[in-house]
């Protein structure tokens, strides 16, 4: 019948302030992981909330000393400021998890949860030791009812694992419930994104414990948080709902960049069909940047971990489709070298090639699957010289990911043929070509000197823009040989 309200959507449009059932204040929260989530996520809980004690903690020392010093362990704009503002009043950050624990209402688990390396599901799954060791930790170490929240992006279905731990390693008398917390904030905007979320995702068991333990977190995310935008639904839809964020996300990036092939054979532009498409109110601007492809710590985790469930669950179709997904991310690298090598005359041995950018986004330092560090490793198999300049990454960190250690080969290797530079100027000194590995602002045509660049490059002087942030005529009136990812040079005539 048309309007019936079934159980389900009635529960999608229940807002929760209608929830009338009693429920618990939250007055003390642990969060169990200092990372990119857990630290920025429940600095702004903290921030946000000036009755509700936040305590962060985490097995690495090194960590939780920089989240007490002027020098925090991540960057994200805003983050400082939140920090400052809160820290050692309802902010604390320590490596007493027991007593962390013991004393919190709540408790959030936000650790990490990486591809498996080995053994059953290795590449796909997701590893879930970390997690199955922090409920352990809860349930070894409360002393009173908790509530358990799962912050962290874990596969369908992780919490009955919780459950059974939780069950079986807490004191008598102990009472856990657990919820589905994901989190969706992107990095470079973490701050903006907590401040301001499109939503928050609660998930529960439907019980009046399920649903009163619901109730209880909606509360802490109300003091910033209007409360239309704080949905309950299902433990087990709460769980795929953030998979399937990141997996929609990640195909609309592989689709884009699947077109900019099209593009480059065709003389299209991608940006402009990008607009175009995106123009369609159904379809929407959003993620249809073509690029060197993403990277991240989680679009191709999560994706993966949503191939290895689908094939758990004997749907073949299924795990295929989403692991073309990965496979044409990993294709766009591979093109794009190629493109690179074509047109530096078919051979990069001995030739310079400034990269500029090293983290996988503008505004992070962070570089975990960063498209620079397979392009990198590529040009390096060509026998190419690396002169690489990011303005926040560290050096430590670039080359520990570029000596890829247990795998491939040893950072002395490493070290004969990359070069870090302390600007873009450094880097292009004497280099045949520019490329464009990372969307930093700095990186634009209104903020570097061009002109500058080209009078201390190798000609002719190419630039590869990996992520289309360049006036290409205007380059090109410098005297650059400019190729850009998804726009070719073929001339806009009939011939
Ligand atoms: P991270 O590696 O930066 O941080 C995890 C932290 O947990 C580490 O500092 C680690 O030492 C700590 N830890 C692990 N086990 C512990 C334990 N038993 N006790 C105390 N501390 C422990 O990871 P992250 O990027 O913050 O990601 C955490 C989770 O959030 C992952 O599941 C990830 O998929 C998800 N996520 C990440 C992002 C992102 O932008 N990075 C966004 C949304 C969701
Ligand atoms: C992504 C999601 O956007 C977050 O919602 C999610 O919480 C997070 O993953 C997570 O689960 O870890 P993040 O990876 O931090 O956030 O950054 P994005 O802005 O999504 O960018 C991911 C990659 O895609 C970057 O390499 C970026 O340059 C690339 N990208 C993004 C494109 O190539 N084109 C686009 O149009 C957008």
């Amino acid at each position: 019948m048309s309007g019936a309200i079934t159980p389900a959507n009635e529960r999608l449009s229940r807002p929760l302030d209608s929830i009338d059932i009693p429920h618990k204040k939250i007055s003390k929260i642990c969060c169990i992981g200092a990372g990119y989530v857990g630290g920025p996520t429940c600095a702004v809980i903290a921030y946000r909330s000036p009755d509700v004690t936040v305590t962060i903690v985490d097995l690495n020392q090194a960590r939780i000393d920089a989240w007490n010093s002027d020098n925090l362990p991540i960057y994200e704009p805003g983050l400082e400021e939140v920090v400052k503002a809160v820290r050692g009043k309802n902010l604390f950050f320590t490596t007493d998890v027991d007593t962390s624990i013991r004393e919190a209402d709540l408790v959030f688990v936000s650790v990490n949860t990486p591809t498996k390396k080995s053994g059953v599901g290795a590449g796909y799954a997701a590893d879930l030791g970390w997690v199955e060791s922090a409920t352990r930790h809860i349930a070894k170490v409360s002393t009173s009812d908790k509530i358990v929240v799962e912050k962290s992006t874990v596969p369908c279905r992780t919490a009955v694992s919780m459950r059974k731990i939780l069950d079986s390693n807490g004191k008598p008398g102990c009472k856990f419930d657990i919820l589905s917390n994901p989190e969706f904030l992107a990095e470079g905007t973490a701050i903006k994104d907590l401040l301001a979320p499109d939503r928050v995702l609660i998930g529960s068991l439907d019980t009046p414990a399920g649903r009163s333990a619901a109730a209880s977190l909606a509360d802490v995310y109300a003091n910033w948080v209007p409360r239309e935008r704080v949905i309950t639904m299902n433990l087990w839809s709460s769980e795929l709902s953030k998979l399937a964020a990141n997996a929609l996300l990640a195909q609309r990036i592989s689709s884009i960049n699947a077109l900019s092939a099209i593009c480059e054979a065709t003389g299209a532009d991608v940006d402009e069909v990008s607009y175009a498409v995106g123009l369609d109110s159904r379809i929407g601007p959003k993620f249809l940047k073509a690029s060197v492809g993403f990277g991240g710590s989680c679009f191709q985790k999560d994706i993966l971990n949503l191939v290895y469930l689908s094939e758990s669950l004997h749907l073949p179709d299924v795990a295929e489709y989403w692991r073309q997904v990965v496979e044409m991310n990993e294709s766009q690298k591979r093109r794009f070298t190629q493109r690179v090598i074509s047109s530096l005359f078919n051979t990069l041995t001995g030739k310079r090639l400034a990269v500029l950018g090293f983290a996988f986004k503008k505004d992070t330092g962070d570089t975990r699957e960063s498209a620079a560090i397979t392009l990198i490793k590529y040009f390096r198999q060509e026998q190419a010289k690396i002169a690489l300049y990011d303005p926040k990454v560290e050096a430590s960190q670039i080359w520990y990911d570029l000596a890829e250690p247990g795998v491939v080969d040893d950072a002395t290797a490493v070290k004969k043929q990359v070069t870090l530079c302390e600007s873009a100027y450094e880097a292009a000194k004497g280099a045949d070509a520019i490329i464009i590995c990372t969307e930093w602002d700095e990186f634009k045509d209104t903020h570097l000197d061009y002109q500058k660049l080209y009078d201390v490059m190798n000609k002719p002087a190419f630039v590869f823009d990996g992520r289309l942030i360049l006036n290409q005529k205007k380059l090109e009136k410098i005297g650059f040989k400019v190729e850009c990812i998804g726009r070719s040079r073929l001339e806009e005539t009939f011939e």
